[in-house]
């Protein structure tokens, strides 16, 4: 599908409300020893990593990472709000996530999309208000397990990827996107999408991307720079496969990201 590929990959673990700030802590410690020691064999060019922990952990996660020179590390919040303050209990600003010392934000999870009910309009405003303020948004989408019986997996998809990137009219602005393709049905489920399958979908994603930049004025080029990172189940045993495909940048990582060495595990698979 793609003629080039310069692209760095990105592994990102999600901890979802996982984690106290201690713990957290301890983990990404745990992470970045691992990165640094030679002893594991890890190349620090082989990947950039990113850390998603609870907002309660935000700023002292971004802290520890700061200084960290193994590799580029993306620290985010999992979630936050399209207005920039008011009366939205229990809420978060784009402002707050980027005092924190992060540098990114989860947005469209499915988790968000299904049981918190978000609509594609509001992560649509949530993604403008993200890349306006600087943040590296990473747009998630992704169809449920009825949808792709249905044969409708890409209209589903182009749905929410058109919705999600609608509000950046910029090329520029189109730059600072990450997709994460998260089958709902992969998801804590232990079912992976194949290498195959997935690459079917990163594949129409990319197609998308380019018409979506050449609508904003640039080469349709432009869209083999933009990362588009796998989710759903992927662990150390599975992921060089799925990142070995040509449009599969990367992965964002639920449950195996919980622990040190399954995460240093999916790293290793970069290659
Ligand atoms: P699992 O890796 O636990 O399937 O979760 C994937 C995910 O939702 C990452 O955002």
């Amino acid at each position: 599908m793609t003629t080039s590929n310069n692209r760095i990959p990105l592994i990102a673990g999600n901890w979802k409300m996982n984690t106290t700030p201690e713990e957290g802590h301890a983990l990404a410690t745990a992470i970045l020893d691992g990165i640094s020691a030679k002893d594991v064999g890890f190349s620090a060019s082989r990947c950039d990593i990113g850390f998603y922990p609870p907002a309660t952990s935000l700023a002292f996660i971004a802290g520890l990472c700061a200084e960290f020179e193994g590799c580029k590390v993306y620290v985010g919040a999992q979630n936050m709000h399209a207005e920039e303050s008011g009366a939205f209990t229990g809420e978060l600003s784009s402002a707050m996530v980027l005092a924190c010392g992060s540098d990114s934000v989860l947005l469209g999870h499915s988790e968000r999309r299904h049981i918190f009910n978000e609509t594609d309009t509001e992560i649509g405003a949530k993604m403008k208000t993200a890349v306006e303020a600087g943040l590296t948004a990473v747009l998630c989408v992704g169809e449920k397990i009825e949808e792709r019986d249905a044969g409708n997996t890409m209209e589903v998809v182009n749905r929410q990827l058109e919705a999600g990137i609608e509000g950046l009219t910029e090329a520029a602005q189109l730059e600072k996107v990450i997709v994460a393709y998260e089958p709902v049905w992969a998801i804590g489920t232990g079912r992976t999408a194949t290498p195959e399958q997935a690459q079917e979908v990163h594949g129409a994603i990319r197609e998308q991307l380019g018409a979506a930049f050449e609508k904003r004025g640039a080469e349709v080029g432009a869209r083999e720079d933009i990362r588009i990172l796998y989710g759903g189940s992927v662990k150390p045993d599975n992921a060089s496969e799925l990142l070995s495909q040509t449009d599969i940048d990367g992965a964002l990582v639920g449950g195996a990201s919980l622990d040190a060495a399954s995460f240093l595990g999916i790293c290793e698979g970069c290659g």
